[in-house]
């Protein structure tokens, strides 16, 4: 086998440089140049090598009728919610990463899923750069699995595999792929050239040999660089876990997987004893929600095809700037300036002399149109002064004109909102003419903005 080639890859325009630069000479970017390795099996030009599960098997061309289903082989990995994200289980051989903020639990749910699988007699090796062994020894304590578990403090590339190749794990844990160097690169571990370097050999090394492996990754404070994101490609599942620090629960997302559902959500509370699946997540949701205050509303909103209730909070206070404010957290930032300005012109609420301030509670993130009705009930009930009907749920797309639009999961937004015992819900018309509400729930439809307004306004909020 060849040695491997070092080049140096602008990350903005991909141009390649014999020598590291300060600058980009093709694109001009500053501190866009990072060194990468070109392993010994050199693609022929303008093609391109794929990690995927037997991508790379060759073979005669035929039928893509007549290619026989491939069965997978799959473990359980002891959480219910984590399998059905996964689409059943970890594939054998497939490489997972899991990213999110420091803290959140990746490295707690890595090793119930090592126990787990221990216990059922797999090897289980979970490479540890961040804790030493003592520090995981607590964590399997406090977990209560786990101990079964081999650990290695290292964080060499080369010796991780071959140790790995000594003790032919099932399952390979790295925690965190951060952590980990090549000696083949100068650059220092945890540059985008030595992660993703790491990461895409411990792909080959996982395909090649049928070991399960879970890839922790840190999202940088940044956002990008050398974070997760940059092996998104690399790897055939990645899942993100989200979720307010301050609060048990805990929201894992799978935004890529090769083998199952995408955008499929997990849901989880850390407790004492680690991570335990959540059965019923929007009565944890909702459990503190205020009742009878201005400038809160329940959305039932669907992440992949689970529904969950959530409460979204606004407030509106008057500003003394000349720009005001408009805040948010877990929410589109641009949408709650458009809904702002839509609600202005359309409701005349003169929002623009207020900061506004709107946030998801729970750490919940919610990208989905269809939370606009109920960031809007949320923003009119605290500019107003006055709460929403607190048995009431609000869903529907807003567009620029005020016009609700319809939103796909509508059914089962409404079953999980009459299964929580709420009485009304607030809903664009078209659909409401369309549906036939769950028993003990009342569908009122809103056919614009201005409508939204005087509904609240029967029902209270004047
Ligand atoms: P950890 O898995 O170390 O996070 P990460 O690897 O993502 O950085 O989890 C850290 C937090 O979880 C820490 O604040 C303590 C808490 N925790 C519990 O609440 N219960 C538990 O059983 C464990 C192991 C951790
Ligand atoms: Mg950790």
């Amino acid at each position: 086998m060849a040695r491997p080639r070092t080049v140096f890859v602008c990350q903005q325009c991909s141009a390649q440089h014999a020598k590291w630069l300060g600058r980009c000479t093709e694109c001009g970017a500053w501190e866009s140049v990072v060194e990468e390795t070109q392993r010994a099996v050199v693609p022929a030009a303008g093609s391109r090598t794929s990690l995927a599960v037997g991508a790379a098997r060759g073979g005669a061309p035929q039928r893509l009728g007549d290619v026989a289903h491939e069965q997978r082989d799959r473990t359980g990995s002891g959480l219910i919610e984590l399998d059905r994200v996964l689409g059943g289980g970890l594939v054998r051989g497939s490489v997972t990463l899991l990213g999110g903020d420091p803290g959140i639990g990746k490295s707690t749910i890595a090793l119930q899923i090592g126990g787990t699988l221990a216990q059922a007699g797999a090897r289980v090796l979970y490479v540890s750069g961040e804790e030493s062994p003592e520090q995981l020894k607590l964590r399997a304590d406090r977990l209560g699995t786990g101990l079964e578990v081999t650990v290695l403090p290292e964080t060499c590339l080369e010796e991780i595999l071959a140790v790995a190749d000594r003790l032919e794990p099932q399952l390979i844990v790295v925690d965190s792929i951060q952590t980990v160097h090549s000696r083949e690169l100068t650059s220092a571990a945890g540059s985008v050239a030595q992660v993703r370097e790491c990461a895409a050999s411990l792909t080959t090394h996982a395909k090649a040999t049928g070991r399960s492996t879970l890839l922790i990754g840190h999202v940088t404070r940044e956002g990008s660089i050398a974070g997760p994101r940059v092996l998104e490609h690399v790897v055939d599942t990645v899942l993100y876990f989200e979720g307010d620090p301050g609060s048990g629960l805990r929201l894992l997302r799978g935004v890529k997987n090769r083998f199952g559902p995408t955008n499929e959500v997990g849901v989880f509370e850390m407790g004492e004893a680690g991570l335990s699946d959540v059965a019923n997540p929007s009565e944890i949701l909702l459990a503190e929600r205020p009742r009878g205050v201005p400038g809160s509303a329940v959305l039932p909103t669907v992440e992949g095809t689970r529904p969950l209730l959530v409460e979204v909070q606004a407030l509106a206070s008057r500003s003394v700037l000349a720009m005001p404010r408009r805040t948010t957290l877990g929410l589109d930032s641009n949408r709650t300036a458009v809904l702002s300005a839509i609600v202005d012109r359309r409701a005349g609420l003169r929002l623009f002399e207020h900061d506004l301030f709107v946030s998801v509670a729970g750490g919940v993130r919610v990208q989905e149109p269809a939370a606009d009705l109920a960031i809007l009930a949320a923003i009119v009930s605290s500019a107003r002064d006055v709460p929403v009907p607190p048995d009431a749920v609000f869903f529907g797309e807003v567009g620029l004109a005020g016009e609700v639009r319809a939103v796909r999961h509508a059914e089962t937004r409404l079953k999980e909102a009459a299964k929580l015992g709420f009485a009304r819900a607030f809903l664009p018309e078209i659909t409401a003419r369309r549906i036939e509400p769950p028993a003990g729930l009342r569908l009122v439809g809103i056919p614009a903005v201005g409508d939204l307004c005087a509904a609240l306004a029967d029902s209270g909020v004047s």
